[in-house]
């Protein structure tokens, strides 16, 4: 799929204006961009640090790992605290803990990251609540179900992020669904319209990365 949410030309300018990433992430992201794991793109990154920046946020939950990335980034963004995060591949959750380790090694500040292996709706049903922020970056057809179970475990006044939301520009355009994506597309839909008009919920869906949601949970 070509299809892209914003111009190249675009991305390419709010890529320039990043800070520029140290040795640490830059290895992770030659891994990654060799093996074809998906982690967040560089603007993406950069929200999550402006998100925990913001929020200061104690408790963080991230369903999806992959190699670490992401949990990486947001833990030295916290300097403090704690990280959560889940993944169901043995292989993943492996690199993940080589990640944290070196990043434990490589830096004095950075929250604590425990990774849960596991199905996450199965991990999910399982957690104690208390979080202020959780980032949802796992199989993108089960991200109302991900939603429904992380609600209840997340702070009033908390931040839910759902990334990959546009997919490649495919939900707002049937004519760039290839067949074998359709389900995704329109399960992805309906979530964006549920995290839309969820009356607990305030959504904003921003054209970054591969499309980003950020949801806040009112204070009733
Ligand atoms: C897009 S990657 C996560 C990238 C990571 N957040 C980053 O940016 O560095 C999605 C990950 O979710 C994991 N995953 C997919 N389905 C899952 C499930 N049902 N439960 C837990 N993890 C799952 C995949 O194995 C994969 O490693």
């Amino acid at each position: 799929m070509e299809a892209k949410i914003v111009e190249k030309q675009v991305e390419a300018y709010i890529r320039q204006l990043l800070p520029e990433r140290d040795a640490f992430f830059a290895a992770l992201e030659q891994t990654a961009e060799i093996s074809y794991i998906p982690i967040v793109q560089p603007e993406v990154a950069q929200f999550l640090r402006l998100m925990i920046a913001l929020k200061k946020p104690v408790r963080v939950l991230e369903i999806g790992t992959a190699i670490g990335y992401s949990a990486s980034l947001m833990a030295l963004a916290m300097q403090a605290g704690e990280i959560d995060t889940i993944e169901l591949s043995d292989e993943m959750a492996a690199a993940a803990q080589t990640t944290f380790q070196k990043m434990e090694q490589s830096f004095e500040r950075h929250a604590s990251v425990r990774l849960i292996k596991g199905e996450a709706k199965t991990v999910l049903e399982a957690l104690d609540a208390g979080y202020d922020m959780v980032f949802i970056d796992a199989a993108k057809s089960h991200y109302k179900a991900y939603l429904n179970l992380v609600m209840p475990l997340v702070n009033a006044g908390g931040l839910i992020i759902s990334d990959n939301v546009l997919y490649k520009g495919t939900v707002a355009d049937d004519a760039l669904v290839p067949k074998k994506h359709k389900t995704i597309v329109k399960r992805m839909r309906e979530y964006l319209t549920y995290i839309s008009t969820h009356p607990s919920l305030t959504t904003s869906v921003l054209s970054i990365g591969d499309g980003v949601a950020l949801s806040y949970i009112k204070e009733e």
